[in-house]
């Protein structure tokens, strides 16, 4: 069920009312987030952002925050924070060169296409999602290492210092992280390790809970260099305790785990030019297809998050998750036909079937036809530094917590991105996705995400560094986004925290943000085959973003879903 990541509607509630005490500043009638004129860092944690902020002062650019803000999440924000997980990064700099990195993490050496099913075929349940079977080889820290190796200024251990110090002295746990996201997950953390983890006894809303054994493998890290996590006394760590616990993790996977420089996707949408994850992310392509789809209508004459709104982007998004699931996969080891797929005559044909007077069903939809043809709790920070450069990054462990094993003497979570990977065709994972052949497990292939980290510019500029957590609802999050400052003008932080709403072609039901919509467009939706069923009312994402207004000034947009804080100067 996609539900699974989501905040409830009681926490919903509350998180709307103090987000709505706590927008920043108003400007001739527009209520615009925290402002900048030098350098800004929009995190999911205060002390994340903080602590890049404070690299960017003394003088360090966006990628030696990134890795700082990277490392004290991982401290902050352990639910999707990570050195047990992977990410992946769209960065532009001053110059206007472009570029992502994948540091997603890669299925074990002895993984294989039916891991997850019984002698029957039935998928065995949790297998994919809790446990030690249920991790990827982690890319985190070979990816900080390759963004400094290229881009860094700043030595590695000034940026690994701040969140050594942060996990030391301990950080104080805020309502949001006791109630929604240690209390449901506490069970299943005890479930999976096989001793008392710092976790046992919960989190209380207030209390300082120190990390000393985070700190002590940081400072490892920091000494002995990226071998350290690969090939050295952690790796040792990692891959007895996942092994203890009956997983198939090698030191061998480990050592032979590289991150991958890729060219993002690149494409215009009116006046706007958008850089985004390329495969194995969906994240760049759906997003191109859904907005090139809808390019044609005139959607700023259309209320915002009225009926004709909804319907038109329900139905691009439809199609455009159809063709993720049949199509999409690892580039490294599947043929996927990107041209065709982002061609201006393809999405054309897609959307002839679209009508305005009734929904298509998505059990008649399906995936285009492609002639001659062969045959998924995550953390999104943005950066901008005083020279211009800017990075989009969202990292993560897949669902909270990810596999909840807590390695031994080392004090970090392993990510459970197995479960990504489609483990039976046409059986949904974690966010409801389904998948193909394409997306199948083969050993070191990486698993298909939906991450979108993405860059905008206009007439050649910098204009805006934007991405979300939420799964499968990523990709719908960050296209809204764009388009409430697209098509309606929105400040950055009006548009993060607009309610939004989500459809992703299976299951056939629109998601929906609780008291978000007004109930009458609601009823004419569900007249005409939308189906906004009582569950389907769920916060969705937590965008962090940063706009840069024509006169440079930057202003962060911190999704008050969150805990999250823009910090600039
Ligand atoms: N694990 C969520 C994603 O990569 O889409």
């Amino acid at each position: 069920m996609i539900t699974k990541k989501i905040l409830s509607w009681s926490a919903a509630l509350l998180l709307l009312v103090v987000a709505a005490c706590s927008v920043p500043k108003t400007t001739m009638g527009k209520q615009k987030g925290v402002l900048a004129k030098h350098g800004m860092v929009v995190s999911a944690k205060e002390e994340a952002s903080k602590i890049g902020l404070a690299i960017l002062k003394k003088g360090g650019n966006a990628f030696d925050a990134m890795i700082a803000t990277e490392l004290a999440l991982a401290v902050a924000y352990p639910n999707a924070g990570n050195i047990g997980g992977g990410g992946f990064m769209v960065y532009r700099l001053a110059n206007g060169e472009k570029g992502a990195l994948d540091y997603r993490e890669k299925a074990p050496g002895k993984a294989h296409r039916d891991m997850y099913l019984d002698a029957q075929g039935n998928v065995i349940q949790d297998k994919s999602t809790l446990g030690a079977l249920a991790v990827g080889v982690p890319g985190t820290i070979d990816g900080l290492f390759e963004v400094h190796k290229k881009f860094g200024s700043l030595p590695i251990a000034e940026l690994f210092q701040p969140a050594i110090d942060l996990a030391r002295n301990g950080v104080v746990i805020t309502p949001l992280q006791a109630d929604f996201y240690m209390g449901k997950n506490l069970a299943e953390i005890k479930k999976a390790n096989n001793y008392k983890t710092p976790f046992d006894n919960g989190w209380k809303a207030g209390e300082r809970f120190k990390y000393e054994q985070l700190a002590q493998t940081l400072e490892r890290i920091r000494d002995n260099g990226r071998a350290e996590f690969y090939e050295g006394e952690t790796a040792k760590r990692i891959v007895d305790y996942v092994q203890e616990l009956g997983g198939i993790l090698t030191r061998e996977d480990l050592k032979n785990y590289h991150s991958q420089w890729r060219t993002p996707v690149t494409f215009n949408y009116k006046n706007y030019t958008i850089s985004s994850m390329p495969l194995p992310s969906s994240g760049g392509l759906c997003i191109a297809q859904i907005l090139k789809s809808v390019e044609p209508y005139k959607i700023g004459q259309y209320p915002h998050n009225g009926e004709q709104y909804v319907q038109l982007l329900v139905e691009a998004e439809r199609r455009a998750y159809a063709d993720r699931a049949y199509y999409l996969g690892d580039p490294d080891f599947v043929k996927v036909p990107t041209e065709t797929l982002l061609s201006e005559k393809y999405l054309k044909d897609r959307m002839s079937s679209f009508t305005w007077e009734k929904a298509s069903k998505s059990s008649e939809v399906g995936h285009g036809q492609i002639p001659g043809y062969e045959s998924d709790e995550t953390t999104h920070y943005s950066i901008v530094d005083s020279k211009g450069n800017a990075v989009a990054v969202t990292t993560t462990l897949n669902t909270n917590y990810g596999s909840k094993v807590y390695v031994k003497d080392g004090g970090f979570f392993l990510n459970n991105q197995m479960d990504d990977f489609s483990i039976k065709p046409g059986v949904p994972n974690s966010y409801g996705l389904v998948g193909s052949e394409k997306n199948a497990i083969a050993p070191g292939k990486r698993m298909l995400s939906s991450m979108s980290p993405t860059i905008v510019e206009e007439n050649g500029k910098l204009r805006m560094v934007i991405g979300t957590p939420g799964g499968s609802t990523i990709i719908t999050s960050v296209l809204q986004c764009m388009l409430n400052v697209f098509e309606y003008g929105m400040t950055m932080q009006e548009s993060v925290s607009k309610p939004r709403f989500h459809h992703q072609w299976l299951p056939d039901d629109v998601m929906f943000e609780p008291k978000g919509f007004d109930p009458a467009v609601i009823g004419k939706l569900r007249a005409k085959g939308y189906l906004p069923k009582e569950e389907n009312f769920v916060i969705i994402g937590r965008v962090d973003a940063i706009l840069v207004d024509k006169d440079g000034t930057l202003e962060g947009g911190a999704d008050p879903r969150g805990d999250d804080v823009a910090e600039g100067f």
